[in-house]
């Protein structure tokens, strides 16, 4: 899974069902007990790592862990032949990178399934896919009007959730409210119906089914001075009775903690779906 542009409705509704079922009956088997997943995370993580780790040990599969710091890639060694070698000790590559598009390189070396576990500023198809799974919970029709807040020009979670979310139900309003600096593009705009880029988050506030925050991925930044719009109780308070607020977490001063009870707040429901998805996503690879 390189990209959630490849999946088609099939999949996505597939995925969907098997990870309520999961859920439903905190699944636990010996399915995938003869596989082995390779985690090679070349940038941190706590979530979408540990995540895919309890998921394979849910579904009785086997985890080798890549860490590049303590790794022959400190000698020299190159991408190509790191991936060449866990390739013979692995049946399954699961890959977070800080280079846009690095998949499609990573590709040409191995011919084992890869999940994109997040390349730089570009997609995160299974946080997309955890995201849509606890958007439907609480709109299983869809949302007509989504805001996206903070950094939309680096969040690779935007990205893959919008057109994820576009692809589905192409009828759904779109909402960008960020600094100039960190607009969303003319590639992800070019592809969506409706869509409004604004800065009033009090205005929107009060007519929007979800809120995506993210943070400011300052470490994409060169050197620009960026504020953050902060979400919190004051904000919401206007907002709709139904309204749902997300986060991909971690967070940073753009998500106050005083919101963390608030039945709004689902970002930690997130967290815990995240399980349920990624093991639907490794168990279909081998349906
Ligand atoms: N949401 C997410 O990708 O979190 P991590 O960076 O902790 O994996």
């Amino acid at each position: 899974m390189e990209s959630i542009k490849n999946l088609s409705s099939r999949q996505i509704s597939f995925i969907m069902n098997t990870a309520l079922i999961f859920k439903e009956k905190d699944y636990r088997s010996e399915d995938l007990k003869d596989k082995i997943f390779g985690l090679l995370f070349f940038e941190p993580s706590t979530r979408t790592c540990l995540s895919f780790e309890s998921a394979i040990h849910r579904l009785g599969g086997k985890v080798i862990k890549y860490n590049s710091n303590y790794s022959s890639e400190k000698k020299g060694e190159s991408l190509e032949d790191t991936i060449k070698t866990i390739d013979m000790y692995i049946d399954v590559f699961i890959i977070r990178h800080p280079e846009k598009n690095i998949i499609s390189k990573i590709k040409k070396f191995t011919n084992k399934p890869i999940i994109n576990a997040g390349d730089g500023d570009g997609e995160h198809p299974t946080q997309a896919l955890l995201d849509l799974f606890t958007i439907l919970k609480y709109y299983p029709k869809y949302p007509n009007k989504i805001a996206f807040s903070g950094d939309i020009k680096y969040s690779r979670t935007i990205h893959s959730l919008v057109y994820l979310l576009n692809k589905l139900c192409p009828d759904i309003e779109f909402y960008f409210v960020c600094d100039k600096l960190l607009e969303p593009s003319n590639e992800l705009l070019s592809s969506l119906k409706k869509f409004k880029i604004c800065n009033d988050l009090d205005y929107i506030i009060k007519f929007i089914d979800v809120l995506y925050v993210t943070r400011l991925q300052k470490e994409r930044f060169n050197g620009e001075i960026i504020k953050s719009y902060i979400i919190d109780e004051n904000l919401i308070k206007n907002s709709k009775s139904k309204l749902i607020i997300l986060h991909p977490l971690p967070r940073n001063e753009e998500l106050s903690k005083d919101l963390d009870n608030n039945p709004k707040s689902k970002y930690f429901e997130q967290v815990e779906n995240g399980i349920y998805v990624r093991m639907s996503i490794i168990y279909n690879l081998f349906e």
